[in-house]
Order: structure tokens, then sequence, then C-alpha cells
């Protein structure tokens, strides 16, 4: 009779995916049922919404419990102690680790530090994969890139169907770019939080800066830690610094971090299942161009400054949480053309200052007003003017291949 009734949840869940009570109710069952395995998925898609949900985390450790107990046991289980220095990391209650790897890629894991219950101090990660706590709809404007991103990106890896259909060419990754200060960062985040993946955030720069010597070693573990925290987008920000640094020195260092580099990207896909790469650069054209082959970082997505509308969205988002009164974000909007969404974050801060100033002065408290945004668009000026020279000359004199004709065509468009 249960079964019946799993059948119909199951089917129900299917139609409708986003009803996360629906889905701890076919867990529920599931667990009951001794089918511990099968409510894990459903235990780790509400828990990738909402990561607090008690009922999530509670069904989640009890499936895990149940898998683990019907799976085959390797080795006695040892006694707890307490004393932590002494033990091992396997000789806990229950070896989160192993039933994670056991799962493959199939399943999120619960907790991607690398801590294990009871177990001895690890040591500290090199590489930290986070919750990204943001989703597309908290990135303001930037309508068509979403929607670039959500139907080359986001809707195949979604979509096992469709996944399994264009298998290979999800190979590789995506490359963000644009000027500084658009929304690049932000993007990658939303698209892990839209994925309920974790998120590693590394930036090329810091690799060939902090590890000279043993780069390569290293770039082999931040793969490694993302392949172990699967689902996980990979964002690999400042990707040009390798290109510039590659051609501008010989140091041999270098080129085994590009090589080893190239190495990783090139299991993307296969090996590296549940791994998204997502790279950005400010300079696309610095980038070095085996990174962009085929199968690697092959699709560019250009991110640029928030129009009129999106401008409006970015300002609303920054004021969302502070004391304003009467502001009138069209017309700031319509004043700040050329403005990058940092510039604007910065725009809001400083009329915050502003305000927060007087208040002091004053001694009594008041909210910011549009009087402190005038002040303030008097000060911050648009930041993106010596990248637009170089996007310039870039689109007239080195667009031979078509591949920055995005630009170009916005560049005219915009008359800049
Ligand atoms: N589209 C946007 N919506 C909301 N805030 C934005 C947007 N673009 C940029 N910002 C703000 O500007 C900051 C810098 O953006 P970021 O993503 O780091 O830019 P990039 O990586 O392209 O240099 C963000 O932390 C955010 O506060
Ligand atoms: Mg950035």
């Amino acid at each position: 009779m249960d079964e019946r009734l799993i059948e119909s949840l199951s089917a129900a869940v299917a139609a409708s995916p986003e009803d996360l009570p629906l889905r701890l109710h076919l867990a529920e069952l599931l667990v009951g049922a001794g089918r511990g395995a099968e409510a894990i998925p459903h235990a780790a898609t509400v828990l990738a919404r909402e990561p607090d949900n008690e009922n999530a985390r509670d069904l989640m450790a009890r499936a895990m419990t149940s898998h683990a107990e019907s799976a085959p046991v390797d080795g006695e289980s040892a006694s707890i102690d307490d004393d932590s220095a002494s033990t091992s990391a396997d000789s806990g209650v229950f070896d989160w680790g192993a039933a994670e790897s056991e799962l493959g890629g199939s399943v999120p894991p619960m907790f991607v530090d690398g801590d294990t219950d009871g177990g001895g101090a690890p040591p500290p990660p090199a590489y930290d994969a986070e919750r990204a706590g943001v989703r597309l709809a908290d990135v303001g404007g930037l309508k068509d890139v979403k929607k670039r991103l959500e139907a080359s990106f986001l809707a195949p890896l979604r979509n096992p169907e469709l996944r399994r259909l264009y298998g290979k060419s999800l190979r590789g990754g995506l490359l963000l770019y644009g000027p500084p200060g658009c929304g690049k960062t932000f993007l990658a985040k939303a698209v892990a939080g839209e994925l309920g993946a974790s998120f590693i955030h590394v930036s090329l720069a810091d690799i060939l800066d902090m590890y000279i010597g043993q780069s390569e070693r290293n770039v082999h573990e931040l793969f490694e830690t993302a392949r172990s925290s699967a689902p996980c987008v990979l964002f690999l920000d400042e990707l040009d610094a390798i290109g510039q640094k590659r051609s501008l020195s010989r140091n041999s260092g270098t080129r085994t971090t590009v090589n080893q580099l190239l190495t990783e990207l090139d299991g993307v896909g296969s090996e590296n299942e549940g791994v998204y790469v997502l790279a950005a650069t400010n300079h696309p054209w610095d980038v070095d161009p085996a990174l962009r082959r085929p199968g690697r970082l092959d699709r560019m997505l250009l991110v640029l400054p928030p129009d009129t509308e999106a401008r409006e969205a970015i300002l609303r988002t920054h004021l969302r949480d502070r004391p304003v009164e009467r502001i009138d974000t069209r017309k700031l909007a319509k004043a700040t053309d050329g403005f990058s969404g940092a510039d604007l974050a910065h725009l809001a801060e400083s009329a915050s200052e502003n305000a927060l100033m007087d208040s002091v002065g004053t001694g009594r408290a008041r909210m910011i007003t549009m009087a402190d945004f005038d002040a303030a668009l008097a000060e911050v000026r648009p930041s993106i003017g010596p990248w637009m020279e170089t996007a310039r000359n870039v689109a007239l004199y080195a667009n031979a291949s078509g591949e920055y004709d995005d630009l170009a065509k916005w560049l005219r468009k915009s008359r800049r």
C-alpha cells in the first residue's frame, strides 16, 4: 500500500519539483519503507533550497543511516572516542565521508568542509567551498545575460535528459567577460545558487602569487576539492593573470601551472562529473589561447554595464535594507549612465555615509534622502572608462575572427 502511495507521490514530485513539503513527505515515506538511498536526493534538493530546514536535515541523517545499514559494512566499527586527538578520521559513529564517496556525484554532500563527526581534526582545506546564498533574481538587471546563462548552461544541467543528450558538448566551461564591477562574480555565485551547488571562488592571480614552485600541485588540489564538493561551481577569477604572465615571462613555474590547469580542464565532464567551471576576466584578449580551445573555456559571455532599467534594479537592491525616504530611483538610474554595478553600490554607500555623518553631527538620526544622493553623485565617477578605451581598440583592430562581435555591437549602439 505504501508502495502505491510512494509511486503516486513520486509522480507528483516530478510534476512539481519545487514543492518542497511534498518532497519531504515523499522522503519520509521512503525512509519509512527502508528505501533511504532514494530519499537522499529528495532531502538534498530541499536542503539546497533551504539549508536550515531542520526537518530536511533530520530526514537526511536518517536516510543516510538507513542507507548505510543496508549497505555492506567493511571492517568493524570502533567505539566512539571523545578524545579526538588520538582518534582517526573514520572512527566516528557514522562515516559521512565514505557514504558520500559511495554515492558518487548523484547526491550533493551535506557538509563540504571535510570535517568528520568525532574524528581527529583534518588538515585545513586550502580552498573553501561555500554555499552560495544568492540566486539569479538577486542580480539586478542583466536580462539578456541571464537568459543566455539559462539557455546555454542552467537548463541543460538541470535536466538530466538534456544532459544525456548533449553529453560531450557540455564539457568545458563558460568564460564571462566585461568591464570590472558589472556583476561577473555575482553572476557566478548566483549560478551556483541556482544549481544548489557549492561554490569555490579562486583568483588565478592568487594561485600564481601564493604558490610559486608548487602551483601545479595546488591547481590539482583545487580541482580535487571541487570534485569532492560536487555538485560544485568552480569559479576561476582573473583568468587573464595566467595568460599575461605566461607570455611575459619564461617562468617555468607559470608554464606548469597552465599545463596543469589544461589537464584538469580536459577532465571536466568526465571524471569531473558535477564540477561546473565558470571563469571570468576583464580582459579576455589577454587570456592564454590554449585555455580557450574547444572543450575548455570555449564559450564567452559578455557581461555589460547595467542599462537604465538594470541600474534602477541594482539601486533598489542596495537600498533595500537602508533607512531611505522618497528616493526617486528612476531619476537616479537616468543620472548614472556609464556606472557599473560596483559604482552604484559605491554611490548608495556614499549617500548613506552622508546621512550618517549628518546624524552623528546633529545627534538625531535621519533618513537617507535624495539630497544625500545629489551630494554623492557629485563625488562618485563611473570607473569603467579605461576599460572602454581598451575594448574599443580590440573591437576595431583585433576582432578579425568575430569573437568580439557582441562587444563591437554594443560599443556602436552606445556610441562610446
Ligand atoms: N547586476 C548587479 N546587481 C546587483 N549588484 C551588482 C550587480 N553588478 C554589480 N553589483 C555590485 O557590484 C559588486 C561588484 O560586482 P562583481 O560581481 O564583483 O563585479 P565583477 O566580478 O564583474 O568585477 C557586487 O558585489 C555587487 O554589490
Ligand atoms: Mg569579479
